[in-house]
């Protein structure tokens, strides 16, 4: 049943090749002083920082540069953001880059004003921001998280070996974002795959759960056969726009909490990802990549009736004659061939995990209770073991 609830969602989205001329609509609506928060240079090699530093410029803003925000951004990033924030007294922050950056923007977004310590506040005990929030935008250069379109913000603390996200309110999401799907053209390989297989995995992780007769499940389906017909066209092509521009939307659409109205959502393949990313700071895509096929053939017992619904409606297996259980397993064995085709890590240990770091990796998993079993930490070791 899709039950009671009020939908919207705040962020206005630029999508195309022009899409980036539209900065200069919305920036007339904030103040003066910009903190544009990027990468660890990508950006400067393909040019998009002189394109939107110009723009920035020709709309008389102060632009406060703040770098070096690194793939899976720590808490000393975080915290020398706050301070950069704070000191320029930043209008707006404005992400360029992939889902790094966008996080990145978003925590320092609730933080800089914060009185509070914001790793305990926000990622520790999960509060919600009661201080001044800085408005954010984004113009994204990567593709899978979704974080263009959402109030999700991952933030991993190296001391303590954790990777926790908050997920913000309206007020924290990003006020616009810029999509131009030229802009991942430079992508290495590597990253490409990775976050077509993230999209997925966000995909996934909604559908697998709850039996009903949902609409989500049939939106989900469609973006699945989306992603996968554009994502094999793109692996061969890298800059056929259509495959790539595909690709872009579906990713926002997959975690942009649209679909998961009406879905109790599992998310345990990211609890498990978050803490191996924590012990081995690894590209986020590939860290799912790794878990997912042994965590769902351990769960395809307790949701079999979906794990057959996912064989024959999005990898087109024919059910005549066969049973659930094997019509189940070939979905995921399609599955399988998929993910070899992308090419993504299927081992834990290409990600540099070790069977010592096992037991830590399991103290750091969170266990959720929206999926089709709740695990037993026994499990999560059983099922850490199994990817290794
Ligand atoms: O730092 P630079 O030099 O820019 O290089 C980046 C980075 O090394 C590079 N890159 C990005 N755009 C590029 C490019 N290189 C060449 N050309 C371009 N156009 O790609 C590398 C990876 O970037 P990153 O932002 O780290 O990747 P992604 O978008 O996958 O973001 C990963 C982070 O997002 C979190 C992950 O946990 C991880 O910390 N997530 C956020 C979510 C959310 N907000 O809802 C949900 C996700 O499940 C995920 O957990
Ligand atoms: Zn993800």
């Amino acid at each position: 049943m899709l039950g009671n609830f009020t939908y919207s969602n705040p962020t206005r989205i630029h999508f195309g090749e022009n899409a980036l001329d539209f900065l200069n609509e919305e920036l007339p609506k904030f103040g003066k002083n910009v903190l544009l928060a990027y990468g660890g240079g990508s950006i400067r090699k393909n040019g998009i920082y002189d394109r939107v530093v110009d723009i920035l410029r020709a709309n008389g803003k102060t632009v406060l540069e703040d770098a070096g925000v690194m793939p899976n951004p720590t808490v000393a990033k975080l915290n020398e953001g706050c301070r950069r924030a704070r000191e320029g007294n930043a209008d707006l922050i404005l992400a360029v880059g992939g889902g790094s950056v966008c996080d990145y923007a978003k925590a320092v977004s609730a933080s800089a004003w914060c009185g509070d310590d914001p790793w305990e506040k926000f990622f520790v005990r999960m509060e919600e921001p009661e201080d001044r929030i800085i408005p954010v935008g984004c113009v994204l250069t990567m593709v899978g998280t979704g974080s263009e379109m959402n109030g999700g913000s991952v933030i991993s603390n190296p001391e303590s070996n954790r990777k926790v996200g908050h997920v913000f309110g309206d007020e924290v999401f990003p006020k616009f974002s810029i999509l131009n799907p030229t802009f991942t053209f430079t992508l290495p390989r590597h990253q490409m795959v990775a976050g077509f297989f993230d999209i997925m995995s966000h995909i996934l992780e909604q559908y697998f759960s709850g039996e009903d007769d949902n609409t989500s499940d049939y939106i989900m389906e469609g973006l699945l056969r989306s992603l996968i017909h554009s994502t094999r066209i793109a692996l061969n092509a890298p800059t056929d726009y259509e495959a790539r521009s595909n690709v872009m939307w579906t990713a926002t659409w997959a975690l942009n909490t649209l679909v998961a109205q009406g879905k109790s959502t599992d998310w345990m393949v990211h609890m498990l990802g978050h803490s191996v990313g924590a012990y081995t700071d690894a590209t986020h895509g590939m860290t799912l990549a790794a878990i997912s096929l042994p965590y769902y053939r351990h769960i395809l017992p307790y949701g079999l009736k979906k794990f057959r619904r996912y064989a024959v409606n999005v990898w087109d297996v024919r059910p005549e004659g066969k049973s659930d259980e094997t019509i189940a397993g070939e979905g995921l064995a399609r599955m399988e061939a998929y993910m070899k085709e992308l090419g993504v890590v299927m081992r834990l240990r290409e990600l540099g995990v070790t069977e010592a770091m096992i037991e830590g990796i399991a103290d750091g998993t969170f266990i959720l209770k929206g999926g089709y079993k709740v695990l037993s930490r026994e499990e999560v070791v059983k099922i850490l073991e199994e990817s290794l």
